[in-house]
């Protein structure tokens, strides 16, 4: 039995995440209502063009463009418009008004997360946001509330459904990426302009609202290190699978004291990196999502399954509306954002990390031993090599041989990686590097 009043509830955005949390809502009204205590009652959907068409319909007694009087009516507002503007002054306004505010936009969060959570905590509302990062995967609660008495290492995250299905069909179909982007396209999954997928901004926002939150610490959007999926080569993906590793988009999020400076940080990153094909992450396929979490209490963790969709996406929504929705019914002020840790956020040039190097070198006396020179020089350890005799180069009487070497590093920092890159690149016995490729997940 509910005794508690009816909440309003306001959307903002009729897009294919907002017209499914509209269907579900009217749908299972009743039951969400039990389970929050409280009856949920839509006041309205804000949209830009009352007559755009949907995968499913929402009734036009609650389709508004006023988007501002429907805030300014509703107890919880759920803001599903995406983009920074207006929704950064649209949460503000909610926020500003009392309400609690329930948002799926990763982008907002990332850019202006310290200022929302701010203008929350001054009037006591609350803003959920576990449909920012990974969809339907819940990742947000577990870092927030579960893993709240644990110290948290490392997160090793798929974070970006359109990269993971190109790099795996570049690996299970053997498609070049312009190929697998175009199945990607149509397919729904990238979008017209697919920038923000394959130039990894899409992760570098959901990795810099991961590391915030598992380091209780405001990691800001530019501190991270971003690297996307346009250089990668349906070579590099096969010759990864003969070596045993997949090839990966990873956001990263790390804690970890500077071998130099000996001072405790953060840092985040996303880049393309070597999984070996026994880690978790390996076998997330197509365009799924995964959030591997290393802890120092849980030990490993992973959060897996649909990273975008109107209906899974939804589902995230609705579960933080319940919750906010309980909020309301049980008073006081709920969680305030966490960064009391407010660790430095350290450079990439700290990171410990490993290279996978593919180099076509001269195949004459000495040369393993010039380029086993060379990583030592730069204090970076090797741990494997193997070798391919290549082709006779032509014009050479009696002719050269070119070897393939691949050489696998021990962890050494990126500076000292990034510097054995330009030491390799100047030397006489490299024709050339094919590639360098971190390696994670070991
Ligand atoms: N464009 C994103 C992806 C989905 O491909 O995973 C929304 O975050």
């Amino acid at each position: 039995m509910i005794e508690y009043r009816n909440l309003r509830i306001a959307i903002l955005g009729g897009g294919s995440v907002g017209a499914q949390v509209v269907s579900l809502l009217l749908e299972h009204g009743d039951e969400l209502a039990a389970r929050a205590g409280a009856g949920l009652e839509l006041v309205g959907v804000a949209v830009r063009d009352v007559n755009a068409r949907r995968d499913v319909d929402i009734p036009r007694h609650l389709i508004t463009t006023d988007a501002e009087s429907l805030i300014l009516g509703a107890d919880i507002v759920v803001e599903l418009i995406g983009g920074i503007e207006p929704a950064r002054s649209w949460i503000l306004l909610a926020l500003n008004s009392g309400a609690d505010v329930v948002t799926a936009n990763k982008a907002v969060m990332a850019n202006h997360g310290p200022e929302l959570f701010e203008a929350a905590e001054q009037v006591g509302a609350q803003l959920y946001y576990e449909a920012a990062v990974g969809g339907a995967i819940p990742i947000i609660r577990p870092l927030r509330d579960s893993l709240a008495g644990d110290r948290v290492k490392r997160i090793l995250g798929i974070v970006n459904g359109t990269t993971n299905y190109i790099l795996d069909r570049m690996d299970v179909h053997g498609d070049e990426l312009q190929d697998a982007l175009a199945e990607a396209t149509r397919l729904g999954y990238a979008e017209a302009d697919p920038t923000a997928d394959i130039e990894g901004f899409d992760a570098a926002q959901k990795a810099a609202i991961l590391a915030s939150l598992a380091f209780h610490t405001a990691v800001p959007l530019d501190a991270v290190h971003r690297e996307g999926i346009t250089g990668v080569t349906r070579e590099q993906v096969q010759a990864a699978r003969r070596a045993g590793y997949v090839v990966k988009l990873l956001a990263i999020c790390e804690r970890f004291t500077d071998s130099t400076t000996g001072i405790e940080g953060v840092c985040a990153r996303v880049h393309p990196a070597l999984v070996p094909l026994d880690h978790p992450l390996a076998a997330v396929h197509g365009a799924n999502n995964a959030v591997f979490v290393e802890a120092e209490a849980a030990g490993d963790l992973m959060f897996y399954g649909a990273g975008a969709g109107g209906v899974e996406t939804a589902s995230a929504v609705l579960g933080d509306l319940v919750s906010a929705a309980r909020r309301h019914v049980a008073g006081g002020p709920g969680v305030a954002e966490s960064n009391q840790s407010n660790l430095p956020v350290l450079p990439m040039a700290s990171v410990m990390t490993r290279y996978q190097f593919t180099l076509s070198v001269v195949d004459e006396p000495g040369v393993l031993a010039t380029i086993a020179t060379l990583f030592a020089d730069q204090g970076v350890s090797v741990e494997a090599v193997s070798q391919s005799v290549g082709s006779a180069r032509s014009g050479s009487a009696p002719p050269n041989l070119t070897a393939t070497l691949v050489i696998v590093t021990h962890q050494a920092t990126e500076s000292a990686l990034a510097s054995t890159v330009t030491a390799l690149a100047a030397s006489p016995v490299v024709s050339h590097i094919v590639s360098t490729l971190r390696v994670e997940g070991l």
